[in-house]
């Protein structure tokens, strides 16, 4: 079992240059499957789940070549089959946007269901939804989900019942070749969808409204290739400007969107940190206690969920009583392992009760899942003593090289792999 073994108390202190966006990765490769031409990704994330996204491509025919490390080069033209067979699709959620891309270029698709961190019930009504309407026949057996649209695709008009991510891109990627207009309302307003869109229109789609409520999407017969860059990830951001806040630190984030973060910055700011932004960097300098604040996570411009298990280790040692509320996700498990470093945290639902500790303490804990990894890696810099956190395969599904990043700012963190355990899917 791989782990990372952290001294805590170490002040973070230099600069950190933040990857390309995981969460818009994912969708963006799978709408490579949509061109007519070979296209080039760059500011990939070299992180697991992005590897899987492109082992699944390259199953599905598609030549992939590595430029570099962060840099594909996809020529679709030779994907010769609708159906993604490699069980790894079952291993991450955003196999899912398969769906929506070979439905929009075959007008079939069969896709295993998703699998992802597990937050519990994850419903994909939503993108049924948007399948049916748009002229699909969907079918579920033995873990395949199948949607084939004999009479072709249709555009619409989709109302999600809730916003949702996964379902309003999904829709995106189905609706981009289908005849006519798609109007999607209630649509999430992530940045990642707004990449989603901005990649498309670079192939000669027509999508406007992305980043608002209500997308409308003509359909185009062709889609030529591009060059293209992701987005720096809004989450991977965050979590060190929370880790910089955790250890009294002076950290730069560079390669950012400082307007993507605002809503962790407003929170840290009422925490008592001084954050200054500037073109694509945040500095976060933070030499005083913190004080407690409030959470509730939202859909983007929100706060986001994604983000939630790195404010609560943050407010666990922070002066007062905090409340987070997360309705988006069951995703408190992990204040169980928190627990275990001295913090005084009760569940009840989808609501926690943060009693800040004067310091949490180094102990043996277990990255749940990807994000609450994180936040145990926070709690780890912050604390005294050693805290090993197992399980970091679930870390590395979407931080890139996030030991050596940590190392650069001062941090006294490495990783012990176990002999036995099974090397990491690499990239390139
Ligand atoms: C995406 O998941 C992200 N994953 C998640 O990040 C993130 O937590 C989530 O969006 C919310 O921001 C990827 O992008 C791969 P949703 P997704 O559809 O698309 C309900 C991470 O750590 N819902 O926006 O699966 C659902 O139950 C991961 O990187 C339905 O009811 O999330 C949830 O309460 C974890 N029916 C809410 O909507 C549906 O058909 C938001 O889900 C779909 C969703």
């Amino acid at each position: 079992m791989d782990k990372y073994v952290i001294h805590g108390g170490h002040r973070l202190s230099g600069e950190v240059i933040i990857s390309g966006a995981k969460n818009a990765a994912l969708p963006i490769i799978a709408a490579t499957v949509l061109a007519d031409a070979p296209c080039r990704i760059e500011n990939l994330p070299d992180v697991s789940d992005v590897g899987v996204m492109i082992h699944l491509l390259q199953q599905l025919g598609a030549s992939v070549q590595f430029l570099d490390r962060h840099t594909i080069e996809v020529d679709p033209r030779t994907i010769d089959t609708d159906t993604v067979r490699d069980k790894s699709a079952q291993t991450i959620r955003g196999s899912y946007y398969f769906i929506g891309a070979l439905l929009g270029r075959f007008g079939s698709a069969v896709v295993p269901l998703p699998g992802g961190c597990n937050f519990g019930v994850r419903p994909i009504d939503q993108h049924l939804k948007a399948f049916a309407a748009l002229g699909g026949q969907c079918s579920m057996d033995e873990g395949l989900i199948t949607v084939k649209a004999e009479q072709g695709l249709y555009g619409a008009n989709i109302y999600m019942d809730v916003v949702t991510v996964g379902a309003t891109m999904n829709t995106i990627l189905t609706a981009v070749k289908a005849r006519g207009l798609t109007v999607i309302e209630n649509a999430a307003r992530e940045p990642h969808v707004v990449d989603l869109a901005n990649f498309l229109n670079t192939l000669g789609a027509d999508i406007r409204g992305a980043g608002t409520d209500t997308i409308r999407i003509h359909g185009v017969q062709r889609l030529r290739g591009a060059a293209y860059a992701i987005i720096p990830d809004q989450i991977e951001a965050g979590t060190y400007m929370v880790a910089a806040a955790a250890t009294g630190g002076d950290v730069t984030v560079k390669n950012v969107t400082p307007q993507h973060l605002d809503s962790i910055t407003a929170k840290l700011e009422e925490m008592g940190a001084v954050i200054e932004e500037g073109d694509d960097t945040v500095r976060v300098v933070c030499n005083h206690a913190l004080r407690r604040c409030n959470v509730r996570t939202m859909p983007h411009p929100g706060f986001p969920t994604d983000m939630q298990p790195q404010i609560t280790a943050l407010l666990s040692f922070a002066h007062g009583t905090s409340i987070i509320n997360d309705g988006i996700w069951d995703r408190f498990k992990y204040v169980d392992e928190l627990r275990r470093m001295g913090a005084q945290i009760t569940v009840n639902r989808d609501m926690a009760v943060v009693e800040g500790v004067d310091n949490l303490k180094g102990a043996e804990v277990r990255a749940l899942d990807l994000r609450a990894g994180a936040a145990m890696v926070i709690a780890g810099l912050a604390a005294t003593g050693v805290t090993q956190v197992e399980d970091v395969q679930y870390i590395e599904r979407g931080f890139e090289r996030i030991v050596e990043k940590l190392v650069g700012l001062g941090a006294d963190i490495y990783r012990s792999q176990s002999p036995d355990s099974a090397p990491l899917r690499k990239m390139g």
